[in-house]
């Protein structure tokens, strides 16, 4: 098996976190970047609306991005870091649009300026966009500059099993980050990857549930890989459900932006009452948590599948020019959002909770960073803010970029001798329907019991089924070769593991996370949920284990 050149960079992820920190920092370092599937396979190709920054000054002010990020967040929002991300949201669309990206733009007295969308939460238009598809516009332009930069190795159908540290080699020399374990699927051969830095961008954990808006590869394997390794993890609790994914049978997990509500789409129930303004005096516009409880609420009191979102009343060229993607999808499905509501539902979106970073995407382990969705930064708090997703990204891949850049110099250089995994007490799995059976299992319990509203006995329910299902995928991995869906499985119980946890541990209901156990939220400042993991939990090294 040939030993791949170690890198200075080794990047897990090619979301728009992964592809633009490679970018920053490729001109002055080796980088690899690692993804499970093809490169721009991840939520970054699906992403919607837009990205949130202050880019009309006129109307617009960061005090007011800041102060809507805060009420989103309900009180646990970080405020040093709200302050440094929303001040250099301008800076990082510049960066973009300097790269190639097209955002839409609308012809104004003066000229053409960018056109600037609304969602919920915000108190003024300011995510910016291209069309309705603004994360491909983003992802495919990184994309075309990262595949024809001479120091990038990319590595595609490469999933990462495992962070290596020097407290798991049991090497004499303070504990730090080595590398990672990866399985090409391929070939079938795991390397051991060495790395100066090891960067994770490995995006959210939403497949944890049944209904999601998330592609395939959102199963929290940074988060769980951290973990093992030694990382704190915080505020896992707070899961967003969007309010809004169309509901067919044939349609899997595709979303209806937000943007439709900011730009007047409506909500009412089947039978066409509006429902909105009994939950919140800014109706459909309120924060998303209040709009998918709302929903749900409605749902389960009127024992419907679905409510519906209406924006026929717009004029049809509007609503075809400013969301071309949902028009075309929905017709293929047989609706026609110009002259009809659609049947919407909420699911699962996005994990605000991930591995504990500071503002240099840091995490508690040496020369090991995250950033994008797989990160917790303190920006986000009990709820994100819409479109401040895609800003974290950006903004964290350029100060893990200005860290590692400094620091580059004087760091010692990828280690050698890593060991290879060992295989030699396994053997080739006998029965894949254990994977698949239990994969579903807990998707199925965690929408049920872990879901938009809680109470104590179903979370401990739960946690008694994943508690069963590790054990029974504990012992799977230990006399079976790893395949990519037992890797997935292994991290999507931990992940929901960390989940409940962290749920059971706020007794208070707060943002994204309600339980009937404990409605109201708890005066006095607010405290986050912080996880720390026992020396080695779960070891996960074959290699010489
Ligand atoms: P991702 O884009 O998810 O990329 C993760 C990468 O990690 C992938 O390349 C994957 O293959 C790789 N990976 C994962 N595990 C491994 C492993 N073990 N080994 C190797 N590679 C691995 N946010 C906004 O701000 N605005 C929006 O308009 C918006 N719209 C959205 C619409 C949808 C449908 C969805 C699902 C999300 C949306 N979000 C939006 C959220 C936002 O898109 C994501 O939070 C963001 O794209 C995450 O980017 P990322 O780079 O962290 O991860
Ligand atoms: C959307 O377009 O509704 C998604 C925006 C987001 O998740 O921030």
């Amino acid at each position: 098996m040939i030993t791949p050149p170690p890198s200075d960079v080794l990047i897990i992820g090619g979301g728009i976190a992964g592809l633009s920190l490679a970018l920053r920092v490729a001109d002055r370092a080796r980088v690899t970047i690692l993804t499970k599937e093809a490169l721009t396979e991840g939520a970054s190709l699906y992403a919607q609306g837009g990205v949130a920054a202050v880019l009309n000054g006129e109307e617009d002010s960061f005090d007011s991005h800041i102060q809507d990020t805060l009420n989103a967040g309900a009180g646990l929002c970080h405020p040093d870091t709200v302050e440094f991300v929303v001040r250099r949201g301008p800076a990082a669309i510049r960066w973009l649009i300097e790269r190639g990206v097209h955002f839409s733009r609308e012809t104004q007295p003066g000229g053409q300026e960018y056109h600037l969308t609304r969602e919920g939460g915000h108190s003024h238009r300011r995510v910016i966009h291209a069309a309705d598809a603004t994360g491909r516009a983003v992802e495919t332009t990184l994309e075309t500059l990262v595949r024809k930069h001479p120091n990038i190795t990319l590595c595609e159908s490469h999933i990462a099993i495992d962070l290596i540290t020097s407290q798991k080699l049991g090497r004499p020399e303070p504990m730090r980050c080595l590398g990672v374990y990866a399985l090409n699927k391929a070939t079938g051969h795991i390397h051991a990857y060495s790395s100066r830095f090891v960067v994770l961008a490995t995006g959210g954990a939403c497949k944890t549930y049944l209904y999601t808006t998330n592609p395939d590869t959102s199963t929290g394997d940074g988060i769980a890989m951290a973990w093992r390794a030694g990382c704190r993890v915080a505020n896992m609790e707070f899961v967003q459900f969007h309010p809004t994914c169309l509901y067919h049978p044939r349609a899997k997990s595709f979303l209806i932006s937000e943007a439709v509500r900011g730009e007047g789409g409506r909500l009412t129930l089947p039978n066409g009452t509006p429902f909105m303004q009994d939950h919140d005096a800014r109706g459909e516009l309120a924060p998303r948590d209040i709009v998918a409880r709302a929903i749900d609420y409605e749902m389960k009191r009127g024992g419907l599948d679905y409510i519906h979102l209406d924006i026929s009343h717009k004029p049809a060229d509007f609503v075809k020019a400013h969301f071309p993607t949902i028009y075309e999808r929905c017709r293929q499905y047989g609706y026609d959002i110009t002259r009809e509501p659609i049947p919407v539902v909420p699911a699962a979106h996005y994990t605000c909770g991930g591995i504990m970073t500071d503002l240099g995407a840091r995490t508690d382990l040496d020369r090991l960073y995250a950033i994008g969705e797989c990160s917790f930064t303190g920006l986000h708090g009990a709820n994100r803010l819409a479109s401040n997703s895609l800003l974290e990204c950006l903004v964290f891949a350029q100060s893990a970029a200005e860290d590692i850049l400094k620091s580059l110099p004087t760091t010692a250089a990828p280690a050698d001798g890593l060991p290879p995994w060992d295989e030699s007490r396994v053997t080739d799995p006998d029965e894949q329907v254990v994977v698949a059976h239990n994969w579903d299992e807990l998707r199925r319990g965690m929408w049920s019991y872990v879901g938009i509203v809680r109470t104590t006995k179903r979370m401990q329910r739960a946690q008694h089924r994943v508690d069963l299902l590790k054990e029974e995928v504990r012992e799977y991995y230990s006399n079976f070769k790893v395949t990519n869906d037992l890797i997935e499985l292994r991290n999507l119980l931990l992940v929901a593991e960390l989940t409940i946890r962290s749920a059971l541990a706020r007794r208070e209901s707060r943002g994204l996370h309600f339980t009937r156990d404990y409605p109201q939220t708890l005066p006095g400042p607010a405290q986050d949920t912080v996880l720390t993991p026992p020396p080695f939990e779960d070891s996960a090294l074959r290699a010489n284990a």
